[in-house]
């Protein structure tokens, strides 16, 4: 059967990845690496939150591959996948658990971040809005939830490089956008035109804007000694 190039992955979704894979290894580096460097860790988590929210509503108004209600699927297509009677573009419905498990860790990763403390001289910031005993529960939860995170990353990779080796290169149209398919009835990613784009990042900028403590109101102005 012949092959022919379609498109799967649009422009904005092959964005977010290889920022995304920066941005977190640049998260790790710095969160671990600690003093100084935590005023960086904050900007780029919230950095990473404007990816994340990007990519949440782009699952809604991006292009056909791009939508959660294409690959998000039930046991029956895992089992049908994993018996080699699945043939569709896209993420496979068990890659698409780990897709979903992966931005749903970073969310509770940059979410938790916002509300945690180091206890020395770096909040997140929105941590005025809970108390010191639930922010450093957060921060807990924060510290302990990378260990998950970078096992699912070390996943992901491991199994990118087991299908490179058994024949499937998956990066490539991580990179270009476009697959070699034998299926004849394959149709091309459609849809997730500019408005979509425009909105999309609208919408992760004011969620930012939010995270940033946008809507809190300012600190008093320091009290100046009458003397
Ligand atoms: C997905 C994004 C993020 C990743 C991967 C990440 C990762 C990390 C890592 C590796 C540490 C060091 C933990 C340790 O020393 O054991 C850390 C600590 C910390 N992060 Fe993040 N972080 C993210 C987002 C954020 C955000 C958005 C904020 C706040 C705006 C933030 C605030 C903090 C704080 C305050 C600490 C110190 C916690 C403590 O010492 O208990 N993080 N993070
Ligand atoms: C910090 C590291 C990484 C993170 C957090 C990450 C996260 C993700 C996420 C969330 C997706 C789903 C894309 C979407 O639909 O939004 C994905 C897909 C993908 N990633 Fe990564 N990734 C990382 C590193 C890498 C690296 C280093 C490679 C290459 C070796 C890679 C190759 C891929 C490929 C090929 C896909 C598409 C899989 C498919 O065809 O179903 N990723 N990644």
């Amino acid at each position: 059967m012949q092959e022919h190039r379609i498109k799967v992955w649009d422009l904005p979704l092959r964005l977010f990845h290889w920022l995304l894979v920066i941005s977190v290894a640049l998260a790790f580096a710095t969160g671990l690496q600690g003093g100084g460097w935590m005023v960086w860790h904050g900007r780029i988590g919230l950095w990473i939150l404007a990816l994340l929210v990007f990519r949440l509503t782009w699952g809604i108004i991006g292009s056909t591959y791009a939508r959660f209600g294409q690959f998000v699927r039930g046991p029956a297509a895992i089992r049908a996948y994993l018996n080699g009677r699945w043939h569709g573009l896209g993420h496979n419905p068990l890659g698409a658990i780990s897709v979903l498990a992966m931005l749903g860790l970073l969310s509770l990763q940059a979410g938790t971040g916002l509300f945690a403390t180091d206890d020395i001289a770096f909040s997140g910031t929105l941590k005025s809005l809970v108390g010191h005993q639930t922010s450093l529960w957060l921060s807990g939860v924060h510290r302990q939830a990378i260990w998950v995170l970078g096992g699912l990353i070390l996943l992901h990779i491991a199994a990118t490089v087991f299908y490179l080796v058994r024949g499937q290169n998956l990066i490539r149209p991580m990179v270009t956008g476009y697959v070699l398919s034998r299926e004849p009835m394959a149709r091309p990613a459609e849809g997730g035109g500019i408005l979509a784009l425009l909105l999309a990042l609208a919408i992760a900028g004011g969620s930012v804007w939010v995270a940033n403590g946008g809507l809190l109101s300012p600190p008093p102005p320091p009290v100046i000694p009458a003397w």
